[in-house]
C-alpha cells in the first residue's frame, strides 16, 4: 500500500520473529490514512533477546508506540514502567505506548474477541464459555470472559496443568481434561478455539469429536483466520451451529490498539467504521503487509 509521511511524522511498528507476513502494517497504515494522522507503522524484525537493543532505539527515534507478537508478548513486562488491567490480567502485552519517556503496556487480543462476538449479537455474559487451549490467546480471552460477566468459564487443554495454572487466577474459570471435553460441550453456550489447529501452514487439520455434544445452536469461533472456514467451523457447521473465524478479532484488537498508541478512546460508531474498512481492505485482497 502506499503511506504518506512528514518530518513531523510518529513511528509506531509491528516487532517480531517471524514478521514478514503480518497483517499489522497493512491494518494500522489503513487506518492511518482514514483518519488522517501522521503515523507511519513498519515491521521489524526482532529476534528473540533483542528486547532492550530494539528499546532503546524506539527511544531514540521518538517512537509513538509499537506492537508485539512472537516471540515478545511476555518477555517485553518487566521493561514497562506501567500496565493496563487487562494486561497484567492476560499476563502478556500485544501493545506498548511511550507516554513521558516511560514504555506502558497494554492487551487488546480479549477485547478484540469480544468485539468479534457483538458483530454477530453474542456475549460472554451469562453465558457457559468453553475454550480449547490454554495459551496467551486463551489467557486473553478467558480474563476478558470472566471480567464481562460470564456464567462459567471451562478451559479444555491437552495439558491439563496449563489450564490448571490459567484457572487458579479467577473462581469463574475451571479447568478441564480433554478427556472430559464432552460433558464440557454438553453444557456449553459459546465454543472458542484459540489452538492452532487448522491454522494454513500448520499441516494440522485436526478433529474435534467433543463437537456432537455441543449445545444445540451454541456457536463456534475460532482464532485461526485462515483458512477462513477452518476445519474447526467446517465441523461445527456441519451439525448445524454458527461459526466465526479470527478475522474479527484480528480487526478489532488492531483498532483498540491504534486508540491505545493515540492516547485516544474511540467511540462506538468509530470502532464499528474502522472494522468495516479493515474488513473490506482483508477480503478485498490487498493483503500484503
Ligand atoms: P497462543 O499465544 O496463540 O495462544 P500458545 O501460547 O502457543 O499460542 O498456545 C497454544 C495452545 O494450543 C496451547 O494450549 C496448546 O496446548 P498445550 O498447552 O498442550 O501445548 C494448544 N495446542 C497447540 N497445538 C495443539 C494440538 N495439535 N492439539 C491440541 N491443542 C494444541
Amino acid at each position: 500500500m502506499q503511506v504518506e509521511y512528514s518530518n513531523s511524522t510518529r513511528l509506531l511498528a509491528v516487532i517480531g520473529d517471524p514478521v514478514a507476513h503480518s497483517l499489522s502494517p497493512l491494518l494500522q497504515n489503513t487506518m492511518i490514512r482514514a483518519l488522517n494522522r501522521d503515523d507511519l507503522y513498519v515491521a521489524v524484525r526482532v529476534e528473540k533477546g533483542g528486547l532492550p537493543a530494539f528499546l532503546d532505539a524506539a527511544k531514540t527515534l521518538a517512537f509513538r508506540g509499537f506492537n508485539l507478537t512472537m516471540p515478545h508478548k511476555v518477555d517485553v513486562i518487566p521493561f514497562l514502567s506501567a500496565m493496563t488491567p487487562e494486561a497484567r490480567k492476560a499476563g502478556s502485552v500485544n501493545s506498548v505506548r511511550l507516554r513521558d519517556g516511560r514504555w506502558e503496556g497494554h492487551s487488546t487480543d480479549g477485547l478484540g474477541f469480544r468485539r468479534a462476538l457483538e458483530d454477530r449479537n453474542w456475549t460472554f455474559e451469562d453465558q457457559v464459555v468453553t475454550i480449547l487451549g490454554a495459551g496467551g490467546a486463551a489467557r486473553s480471552i478467558a480474563m476478558t470472559a470472566a471480567d464481562s460477566g460470564a456464567k462459567k468459564v471451562l478451559v479444555v487443554n491437552r495439558t491439563l496443568e496449563k489450564a490448571q495454572a490459567l484457572c487458579a487466577e479467577d473462581p469463574v474459570l475451571e479447568a478441564v481434561a480433554l478427556e472430559d471435553a464432552e460433558d464440557a460441550a454438553a453444557q456449553t453456550d459459546l465454543l472458542i478455539n484459540t489452538t492452532p489447529v487448522g491454522m494454513e501452514g500448520t499441516g494440522q487439520t485436526g478433529s474435534f469429536p467433543f463437537l456432537a455434544a455441543l449445545k444445540p445452536d451454541a456457536p463456534a469461533a475460532d482464532c485461526v483466520y485462515a483458512p477462513p472456514v477452518t476445519p474447526f467451523m467446517a465441523a461445527a457447521e456441519a451439525l448445524g451451529h454458527p461459526t466465526m473465524n479470527g478475522l474479527g478479532m484480528l480487526i478489532y484488537q488492531a483498532i483498540y490498539a491504534y486508540a491505545f498508541f493515540r492516547e485516544e478512546t474511540f467511540d462506538g460508531d468509530r470502532v464499528t467504521a474502522l472494522g468495516a474498512l479493515l474488513r473490506r481492505t482483508l477480503e478485498g485482497g490487498s493483503g500484503n503487509a
